[in-house]
């Protein structure tokens, strides 16, 4: 089992409940219920495209047993640490706000091997006893699965609304529509779909090539009552730019900017319909 950084505040049943303190306007859930299609990715990329707008972002790692975005954010290193029993979170050079399993561990290697509670107490935790203090947005990266994290998140975190991440194959439409219904059943919005790896382009003439076809995708989109936010490529410069600074080509730029614009307005209109409730 891995061993917690001892200044971390985790697991501490004295530490204090930020949830009063923090002041947290929009809570985006990115999900997908399929592993390995980019859910993590999708994360960062909203985040650094909203916290160069110049909001103030956060990120929350609920994927414990396979925490990701400490290295996605190129901030492996670095580890969080507590004061008065509150978490402190890692903060990126470009200021997005960061709580992850993996900043609280000595090893990144390590194996996290609990059972569900505690996996969801610890998310809990994540939202409630982390420093988080004033943010516009707080995106919550969550493990692959409809399971007890994503059912912890749902129900015990004021979710905004929720980002489904997919690629376009028969298999995993199905299983993000699971994922959909879950979030109908325990009404939470879902904001819109962002289908990665849409198709890779032709370096030689631009063309945009659909590896995995899916003709049907846009029955499955009316089928679902969903929203496209965007279409992603699947291509280097999107790893690139996790790891690095390195900058976007106009067109995938294009498309960071639209969806998140899309989650904005969802965000804005959300706020005015609670308001006016
Ligand atoms: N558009 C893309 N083009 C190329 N590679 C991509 C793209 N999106 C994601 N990847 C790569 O695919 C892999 C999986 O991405 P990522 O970790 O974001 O998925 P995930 O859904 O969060 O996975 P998990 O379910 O394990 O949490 C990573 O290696 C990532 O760099
Ligand atoms: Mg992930």
């Amino acid at each position: 089992m891995s061993e917690v950084n001892e200044n971390a505040a985790i697991g501490n049943s004295s530490s204090p409940n930020n949830g009063n303190s923090n002041k947290i306007k929009n809570i985006i859930g990115v999900m997908s219920g399929k592993g390995g299609v980019g859910k993590s990715t999708v994360t960062t990329l909203i985040a650094r495209e909203l916290n160069n707008k110049g909001y103030k972002v956060g990120i929350l790692d609920a994927d414990i047993t396979g925490p990701s975005i400490p290295r996605l954010m190129n901030m492996e290193d670095i580890r969080a640490f507590s004061s008065n029993n509150s978490i402190i979170p890692v903060v990126s050079d470009e200021g997005i706000k960061m709580i992850s399993l993996n900043f609280l561990i000595e090893d990144e290697n390590s194996p996290v091997i609990w059972r569900g509670p505690m996996i969801g107490n610890i998310v809990q935790q994540f939202y409630n006893d982390v420093l988080w203090e004033e943010l516009d947005y707080l995106l919550i990266d969550m493990p692959p699965g409809t399971g007890d994290v994503a059912l912890t998140v749902m129900q015990s975190i004021p979710l905004t609304g929720i980002v489904m991440v997919s690629i376009p194959q028969n298999l995993v439409s199905m299983i993000v529509a699971k994922a959909v219904n879950m979030a109908n059943q325990l009404k939470v919005p879902v904001i819109g779909l962002v289908q990665n790896m849409s198709y890779v382009k032709c370096p030689g003439c631009s063309e945009k090539i659909e590896i995995f076809e899916a003709p049907e995708m846009e029955a499955f989109l009316s089928e679902m009552n969903l929203e496209l936010l965007g279409e992603l490529p699947m291509t280097k410069e999107i790893i690139n730019y996790s790891r690095t600074n390195d900058s976007l080509s106009e067109d995938v730029r294009g498309t960071v900017e639209a969806m998140t614009e899309k989650i904005e307005v969802f965000c804005k209109k959300n706020k005015l319909r609670m308001f006016l409730r």
